[in-house]
This record gives C-alpha cells, sequence and structure tokens, in this order.
C-alpha cells in the first residue's frame, strides 16, 4: 500500500507534504477552560495516563481538586506526571499497571480506592493500535488490541462499579474513539475493539444506572499524540522529524470540520465537562469529539 493512501486516511492528504493553500481552517485556541473546581473532594483514576490524552486529563482533573491515581507501563513517565501534579499543588498517585493483566488492574483500582479513601470517577482510557491490515495482523496483535481497548474497558467497569457505588455514585468514562462509528485501511483490529467499547458502555449504562452511575464514552477524532506518530514510518516514511511537525501541525482536509487535529488537552477538557454534574442526565452514549470528522460525506 502506497504512502499515498496512508496519507490520504489519517491525515486525509494533509497538507504539509501537499500543501492545501487557502483552506479555512479553524486553528484558534480552543475555549477557555471552565473555571473552579469541581472535583474537590472527589477522587478520580485514569488507566493509560502516562501521555497523551490521560495524561492531561489526569492533571488536568487534578487540577480542578481532584485526587488523582493513575497508571500505564512507562514508569519514568508516570513518575514524571506525577511530580508535575504535585508541583503544581495538586495530588495524585502513580501505580505501575499494565490494564492487560486482570490482577494488576483490580490491584491499581484497589490502591487508589485505599490511597484515597473511595472512587468517584473512574476514566478507562489506555488504549494501542497496531496499525496493519487485517489480512497481515497477526493473532498477537489482535489480542493485545482486545485485551487492551476492549476487555480491560469490561474489567475496569467490573473493579470500579462497586466502590463507585460505595462511594455515592459517580461517572465511569472511557475514551472510545471516532473508530466506533467509522473506519480506514490498517485500522481494522483497532475499529473492532473501539466498537466493542460502544456496546459495553450502553450495556454498562443500563445495568449501573440504578447505582447512581453514568456510563459515557468520550470518542475522539485525530488527536496529536504518540499514537498519532505510530502512523508516520505508513503516512510520511521518509519525512524529517520537522517535516512530520509541519505535517501534523498543518491543516487536515480529512477532519472536515475544523480542519485540524485536537490537543490532548482539549480532550481532557471534555473529560471534565462530560464526568461533571453539569452532564448529570448523560449515560449510555459515545460522545464524538472530532472536530467534525465523521460530520462531512
Ligand atoms: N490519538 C488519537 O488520534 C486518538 C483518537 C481516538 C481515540 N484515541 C484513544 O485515546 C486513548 C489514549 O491514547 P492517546 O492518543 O493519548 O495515545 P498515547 O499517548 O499513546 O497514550 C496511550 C496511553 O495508554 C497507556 N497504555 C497502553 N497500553 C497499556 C497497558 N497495557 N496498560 C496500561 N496502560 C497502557 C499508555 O501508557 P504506557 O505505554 O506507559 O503503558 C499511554 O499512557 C486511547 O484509548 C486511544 O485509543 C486516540
Amino acid at each position: 500500500m502506497s504512502s499515498y493512501v496512508g496519507r490520504r486516511s489519517l491525515l486525509a492528504g494533509a497538507a504539509g507534504m501537499a500543501g492545501v493553500a487557502g483552506m479555512a481552517m479553524a486553528q484558534a485556541a480552543p475555549a477557555a477552560a471552565a473555571t473552579g473546581r469541581r472535583y474537590e473532594g472527589k477522587v478520580v483514576l485514569v488507566t493509560g495516563a502516562t501521555s497523551g490524552i490521560g495524561r492531561e486529563a489526569a492533571i488536568a482533573f487534578a487540577g480542578e481538586g481532584a485526587k488523582v491515581g493513575f497508571c500505564g507501563r512507562r514508569e519514568n513517565l508516570g513518575w514524571q506526571v506525577e511530580r508535575e501534579i504535585k508541583q503544581s499543588g495538586g495530588e495524585a498517585t502513580y501505580i505501575k499497571a499494565d490494564v492487560r493483566d486482570p490482577r494488576q488492574l483490580q490491584t491499581f483500582v484497589d490502591r487508589v480506592v485505599r490511597t484515597y479513601g473511595g472512587l468517584h470517577v473512574a476514566m478507562n482510557n489506555a488504549g494501542v493500535q497496531h496499525r496493519k491490515y487485517l489480512t497481515d495482523m497477526t493473532l498477537a496483535e489482535w489480542e493485545d488490541t482486545l485485551a487492551t481497548n476492549s476487555r480491560a474497558v469490561w474489567l475496569g467497569i467490573k473493579y470500579q462499579a462497586p466502590h463507585i457505588k460505595e462511594s455515592g455514585g459517580g461517572v465511569i468514562l472511557v475514551t472510545g474513539s471516532a473508530n466506533e462509528f467509522a473506519t480506514r485501511p490498517y485500522a481494522g483490529a483497532y475499529a473492532a475493539s473501539k466498537g466493542a467499547v460502544t456496546g459495553l458502555v450502553r450495556s454498562a449504562a443500563v445495568e449501573l444506572g440504578a447505582s447512581g452511575i453514568r456510563v459515557v464514552a468520550l470518542s475522539p477524532g485525530t488527536t496529536d499524540t504518540a499514537m498519532v506518530d505510530g502512523w508516520r514510518s505508513i503516512m510520511a516514511p521518509d519525512a524529517s522529524d520537522e517535516e512530520w511537525a509541519a505535517l501534523k501541525a498543518g491543516p487536515q482536509p480529512g477532519i472536515d470540520g475544523l480542519k485540524r487535529m485536537a490537543r490532548p488537552k482539549e480532550l481532557a477538557t471534555a473529560a471534565l465537562a462530560l464526568a461533571s454534574e453539569d452532564m448529570s442526565f448523560l449515560t449510555g452514549v459515545s460522545v464524538l469529539v472530532d472536530g467534525g470528522m465523521l460530520a462531512g460525506i
């Protein structure tokens, strides 16, 4: 498959290399973050917060007063995020855990509850993507994708819900994807794993609503994180670091609405909004935060 197809499909012909002169872009900074400390006195857990969207969410929840427990496998990054939060006056604990291992996931959840005395919001965010055609995908890659993006979400819900109920109710967020609804070449296993999230969120919402637990998927479109960098070898194998950075920062014709990638902080802002009391009647849905990527035809 040529890198042209990859480029059309992810950055969708994005400019950097080809140029899209005159394209109107919504490059303006996101609206000012909500003010106030909506999570004062709350305990929040985030899986996969060593980088990207999870990292920004952990920082943002702590910034609004939450005590945050988070996991990820890369210890150096985990300690770094914990340090950053504490240096800004927030409270956070990094606990190394691989969400593919049920015992590690359960221990992580229980340790957060023991450390902070309850659980009010759980954000099941850890995710991976192997960029392969379905016909080239190995069994190990398929199982890694499903174990991380789907099974760990189910197990997360299973382990988190009793604690949230005991704490008087709360919210389970899952980081889904625009790939719940549409897909592209090289994303077959990922799309299947995120499609499972759609079903899990609905099922959990109808089973847990009576316990005072809302369950919502935050479904990002293309967001500038390490996950997008994983496409580089397919889309722009010959690009220098500078060219790749320019390609990502440039206009994105495939993102029909805003014509740019999201910044991870914008997804964190959305996560805080969805988990907040302002959204007290929202449950059992996937909320697309994709800059209008799926709005076009
Ligand atoms: N970026 C996008 O365009 C995009 C679009 C739609 C949805 N998403 C979703 O957003 C979520 C976050 O991804 P991201 O874009 O922020 O990418 P990222 O920077 O690569 O973050 C992924 C996070 O998941 C963690 N993780 C992966 N496997 C794990 C495991 N087995 N156990 C524990 N943690 C694990 C990683 O930590 P360690 O490596 O340290 O374990 C990392 O903190 C994912 O669910 C992804 O599918 C991303």
